[in-house]
């Protein structure tokens, strides 16, 4: 296949290559996943979630969300706002204390408790607030020379779509660049991506477009940039227990495709090392392994690993008996090829998205909705 994509992508003045982000994933993509994917390939890795009351209120669990490892060299941060002047606040929080090299505002959110109050996948409905919001983003992440970029899907459903019209807005704001979920918040994670609307996306906006959506091995990345004519591509699910997608990623951008094909020996040695990793930025053995625990299905995705084993490898309260368990593993077995171009993580039902009253009555309302604050980060 011809290579669509053959120069970096450009967030301000930083140069990205391969065009490739790790999309930010709340209670995945923190500080110990990323450093396992950047050593695969090039690219952004974006951290979790934050929410942008909790940064300015400098919540501890907060502040230890936006760790970065030293030699993380553009630190990527996504904020969720819907007030203009706590994400303001917020972004010239991140400026002046050098927290961070890049924002990523969040506006794909499907989750009920969130858009029910107008945030993430609703917000940009409300046409005013969200320009609102990411101008005072952009202006106060500009003396810092931070380039801030959005993220949202094609709407609320079909009869709602917002995303050529937000795109525009954020592009008059001034942002980096525009990534687009190509669902709608009422699919939440159902059905296929519709690359369609990223095309459209790009041929509306002078920005740089980054298409997102159901992207499960690099050639699918391949597709989609042929597909759409995105400036680059925002991994999700697909790298969930296979950071090594991100060296797939970079060789297929190079020119030079490959797949990596571990064998369960090398996969042990991978999640016994992200384990480690974990309990290393939670600072709690315990801790770090109960996170780890919601990691072990994507990994051991089939291969042939009885129940027994994988129920207790789910149930790992610390390293010790992690390593143990992986001891009995046969190293020697081959990556499943049928699990490859499989859907991994959330796939749920499509659902009514429960909005705040009157919210899709008055498109230029940018009142700023009441309780759609969240006091906490991840989600
Ligand atoms: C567990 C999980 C957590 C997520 N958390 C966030 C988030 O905090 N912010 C965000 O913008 N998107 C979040 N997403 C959406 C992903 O960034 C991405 O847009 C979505 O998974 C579609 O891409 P994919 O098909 O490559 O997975 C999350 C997705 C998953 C599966």
């Amino acid at each position: 296949m011809t290579l669509a994509v053959t120069s970096p992508l450009a967030l301000g003045r930083h140069e990205v290559w391969p065009p490739v982000v790790l999309a930010p994933m709340a209670g995945i993509t923190n500080v110990a996943f990323r450093t396992l994917c950047r050593e695969q390939g090039g690219g952004v890795y974006v951290c979790e979630m934050i929410t942008t009351r909790a940064l300015v209120e400098r919540i501890p669990k907060t502040l230890k969300m936006i760790a970065f490892a030293p030699d993380e060299d553009f630190r990527s941060l996504q904020l969720y706002g819907v007030d203009p002047d706590v994400t303001a606040a917020a972004v010239r929080m991140v400026a002046e204390e050098g927290l961070a090299d890049h924002i990523d505002l969040n506006f794909g959110c499907p989750v009920p408790k969130v858009t029910r109050r107008g945030g993430g996948s609703a917000l940009p409905w409300r046409r005013r607030l969200f320009g609102r919001i990411v101008r005072q983003a952009v202006a106060a992440a500009a003396p810092a020379g931070i380039p801030v970029t959005v993220k949202m899907r094609k709407g609320i459903d079909d009869d709602h779509l917002t995303y050529v019209e937000a795109g525009l807005i954020a592009q008059e704001a001034g942002v980096a660049a525009v990534a687009l979920h190509a669902r709608t918040a009422q699919q939440r994670y159902s059905g296929n991506a519709d690359w369609d609307a990223i095309a459209t996306l790009k041929q509306a906006l002078d920005v740089p477009v980054l298409g997102n959506g159901d992207i499960w091995e690099a050639a699918d990345a391949m597709r989609m940039v042929a597909h759409t004519g995105a400036d680059g591509v925002v991994v999700g699910r697909g790298c969930l227990g296979r950071p090594w997608l991100f060296a797939d990623l970079s060789a297929a951008f190079a020119g030079t495709p490959s797949q990596a094909l571990p064998t369960l020996g090398e996969v042990a040695a991978i999640m016994a090392r992200h384990a480690r990793l974990l309990v290393q930025a939670l600072e709690d053995e315990r801790h770090g392994c109960a996170d780890f625990r919601k990691h072990v299905a994507w990994y051991l995705k089939g291969f042939p690993v009885g129940g027994d084993l994988r129920r207790s490898l789910a149930m790992i309260s610390s390293l010790a008996e992690l390593e143990d368990l992986l001891g009995k593993l046969d190293p020697e077995i081959p990556f499943p090829p049928e699990s490859l171009g499989q859907p991994r993580g959330r796939i749920n039902a499509p659902g009514k998205v429960s909005l705040p009253y009157g919210w899709l009555d008055s498109r230029d309302d940018d009142t700023v909705p009441d309780g759609a604050e969240m006091d906490d980060s991840g989600g």
